[in-house]
């Protein structure tokens, strides 16, 4: 994983006894889970979402840890180690950090909530640490948020170089305008209300989310319905009414001609998401109106142009299909040129994607 420290590499945690954690006792396993402590002393990089698996419950811990060391094949490898530069590289340290940010302690049910609703906040504050990605981070990488007491709390973060969207209620590109039953769709097959999943979050879907039950799918959309809007800035969504002629373009960057975009749209991208952005049920993700695609935040859309990207295969969803990456193909002027005519089209209404913009996120990921 890539963070602000260097690149963290995560650890063999097959109950291999030599190179796993098969030497782990049950209080071996909570410790490392709950405080980011293996045996031995030694400190866990928080990129290992200890701070949200702290809430998770004795009942819940001791069946992970059963599952670990029954049901998954040990495997003897020895993966590369983790190299950070100075003073990050300094493990003891992260005793201190801890000290100042993370919390700990486990769920705490809220009596003025219903059992749906608790269901929900717990697996998505501990087991399904959510905010790791989705909580944007402070000056001590900590995040500013653990639950729903703040503000910040799953508002859009950004983790390895993948923006992870607001999952507030904001109107534009927040789940404001996205039902429950099209949150719980997502999560299970990665494809709910246009939206189809792309990024880390294909990951998500398909090696854990797709295997909960429709109760805890519905809980977790019941919950994150629940929390009210950021507030932050915002791109906007205004549906084209059919009695008027198409809107005049309101967003454009000063270097960026509109008319250029139309024409990349035209010729690289309408062929898949439709020439009015409405994308195809089941295949290709809208763009009209698409939460993720008029987020202040662009780092996901320029990177997914540039890498092309998957849809998840999951069991109950339908079948894979792939975007081509553009890193070949269009030029860092023209990737501007069709991201801002996406982000100012069809009703959508967000900040201008500059040549800079994508240049700089280029540099970042040698692409
Ligand atoms: C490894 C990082 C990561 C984790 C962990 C993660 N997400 Fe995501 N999530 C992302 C990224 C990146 C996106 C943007 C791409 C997309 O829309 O699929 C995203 C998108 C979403 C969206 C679509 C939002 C939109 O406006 O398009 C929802 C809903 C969502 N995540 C819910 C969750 C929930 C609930 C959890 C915890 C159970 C979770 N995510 C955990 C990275 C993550
Ligand atoms: C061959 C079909 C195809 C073409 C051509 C194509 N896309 Fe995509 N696009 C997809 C698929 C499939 C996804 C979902 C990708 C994923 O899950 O990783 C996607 C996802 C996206 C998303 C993220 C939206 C979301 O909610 O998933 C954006 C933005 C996007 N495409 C823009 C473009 C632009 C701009 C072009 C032209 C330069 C383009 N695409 C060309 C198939 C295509």
């Amino acid at each position: 994983m890539n963070s602000p420290f260097g690149t963290i590499v995560s650890s063999n945690i097959t109950p291999d006894k030599r190179h796993g954690i098969g030497n782990y006792s049950y209080d071996d396993f909570a410790r490392a889970l709950r405080k980011g402590v293996a045996p031995g002393g030694k400190r866990l990089y928080p990129a290992m979402p200890y701070p949200a698996f702290a809430k998770i419950t004795d009942d819940d811990m001791r069946a992970l840890y059963a599952y670990m060391m029954q049901g998954v094949p040990p495997v003897s490898s020895v993966p590369p180690p983790t190299r950070v530069p100075f003073p990050f590289n300094q493990r003891w340290a992260l005793g201190i950090w801890n000290w100042f940010f993370a919390p700990s302690g486990a769920y705490k049910l809220r009596a003025d909530r219903d059992a749906e609703w608790n269901r929900g906040a717990y697996l998505v504050q501990s087991l399904g640490h959510c905010g790791s990605c989705h909580t944007p981070r402070g000056a001590g990488y900590q995040e500013r948020g653990y639950d729903e007491s703040s503000k910040h709390y799953l508002a859009g973060g950004i983790n390895d170089n993948w923006y992870a969207p607001n999952l507030r209620a904001d109107p534009g590109s927040g789940l404001g305008r996205v039902g429950r039953d099209e949150i719980a769709s997502f999560l299970r097959t990665g494809h709910g209300g246009g939206m189809v999943t792309f990024g880390s979050m294909v990951q998500t879907v398909e090696d854990s989310l797709q295997y909960l039950n429709d109760d805890d799918l519905r809980a977790i959309a019941a919950y994150l319905k629940c929390l009210p809007a950021a507030g932050t800035a915002d791109g906007r969504f205004d549906p084209p009414r059919t009695d008027r002629a198409a809107p005049a373009l309101k967003t454009r960057a000063p270097d960026v001609p509109p008319v250029t975009g139309a024409a990349v749209y035209a010729s690289f991208c309408a062929e898949c998401h439709r020439p009015q952005g409405e994308g195809v049920a089941d295949a290709f993700p809208r763009l009209a109106g698409n939460p993720s695609v008029i987020s202040e935040d662009t780092t996901s859309l320029i990177r997914l142009l540039v890498e092309g990207g998957n849809s998840p295969a999951t069991r109950h969803g339908p079948p894979r299909q792939a975007m081509p990456a553009f890193a070949e193909t269009l030029t860092d002027v023209q990737i501007a040129q069709v991201l801002t005519y996406v982000r100012a089209s069809w009703g959508n209404d967000a900040r201008p994607v500059t040549t800079n913009d994508v240049s700089s996120l280029r540099s970042k990921l040698h692409k």
